[in-house]
């Protein structure tokens, strides 16, 4: 490699944000190992005092795969020599490696294949108007799969963790019509993966937005990293006023507008597992004010089943 040796301090990344080492987690953890795993176990970075460095080839692990060592090598031979990385050229590096190194399903109906349909009962589903994107939005998880964070959780009040595998799906509808569909799941590095389909089901690399695209991963993670509250979840169990994009709205029963799980819970603001909607909370609120309701968890969590 030019100018790098196996004795050479191998190449500085120039990282500003304050979120670095979560950014870089989740970034080369993607390189590290197809199921997501820890870039540093891995040989491929390491933090020596604050600063973060992409280690020479001689120190990456066997786990890595030919396809995720073949686009860092292609990377340490860009740089020419130069021993350091700024980040717009690592950005542009990940988002265009990503979807090759992630390797998920490249069509939405491998997806589906993979999964099955989501439109089904055993799916959790939520329409919403949000903040995310300025389209009707469905989003989608396996209620399995919120029964399992439950399952860890002892009081309404600690965090909401998913099981790795976890899948969510949002689809975005223009005139009745989905014209994206976004994905995130959870890799066994504790990361999530974000991804999208097009109208046609063809992978996108981006999702549209005006003034900006938001391009797929390094665009994700700002908001879903973030501490930023997003309406509407943020006036749950209210109602939210228009934003400058419109109408911002959980289509939901009166009945789930719970505000004592609301409290509780406070799923949104303190988004445990970066997820931002609200499905622990909703799909409790669900239960609570259905009639008859003998869910398992009303009475773990002590939920009065009159919804309050
Ligand atoms: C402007 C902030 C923002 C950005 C940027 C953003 N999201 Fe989201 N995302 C949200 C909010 C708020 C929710 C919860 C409400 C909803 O579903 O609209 C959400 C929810 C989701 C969900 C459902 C799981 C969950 O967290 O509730 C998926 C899947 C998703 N986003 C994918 C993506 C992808 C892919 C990108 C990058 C292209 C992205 N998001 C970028 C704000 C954002």
């Amino acid at each position: 490699m030019p100018g790098l040796t196996a004795e050479s301090d191998g190449i500085r990344i120039d990282v500003e944000s304050a979120d670095a080492d979560r950014l870089l987690g989740f970034y080369f953890g993607g390189f590290a190992r197809l199921s997501g795993g820890d870039p540093v176990e891995a040989g491929l970075l390491e933090k020596r005092k604050k600063t973060w460095f992409l280690r020479n080839e001689d120190a990456w692990s066997d786990d890595m795969t030919e396809v995720a060592k073949g686009h860092l090598s292609a990377l340490l031979v860009s740089l020419d020599g130069k021993m350091q990385l700024v980040e717009e050229e690592l950005e542009s590096f990940v988002r265009t490696s990503y979807y090759d190194v992630r390797a998920f399903p490249t069509t939405l109906d491998s997806l589906k294949a993979h999964l099955g349909s989501w439109n089904e009962p055993s799916w959790f589903r939520i329409s919403l108007r949000g903040s995310m994107v300025p389209l009707e939005r469905t989003t989608w998880v396996r209620r399995s799969r919120i029964e399992s964070a439950l399952d860890r959780m002892s009081a309404l009040g600690d965090s909401v963790i998913y099981e790795v595998g976890t899948v969510f799906i949002g689809e975005h509808r223009d005139q009745g019509e989905i014209v994206e569909t976004t994905v995130m799941q959870k890799r066994a590095d504790g990361f999530w993966d974000f991804w999208a389909y097009d109208a046609s089901g063809q992978l996108l690399d981006r999702i549209r937005k005006e003034p900006r695209d938001m391009l797929i991963p390094t665009r994700c993670t700002g908001c879903h990293f973030g501490d930023r509250q997003f309406e509407p979840e943020r006036s749950y169990p209210g109602f939210a006023q228009p934003g400058p994009r419109g109408e911002r709205s959980l289509e939901i029963p009166e009945q789930w507008r719970n505000p004592v799980l609301a409290t509780s819970i406070q799923e949104h603001a303190r988004r445990s597992d970066t997820i931002l909607g609200l499905y622990v909370t909703l799909y409790l609120a669900e239960a609570a004010s259905s009639q008859g309701a003998s869910s398992p968890y009303l009475e773990k969590f002590g939920i009065d089943s009159t919804g309050q």
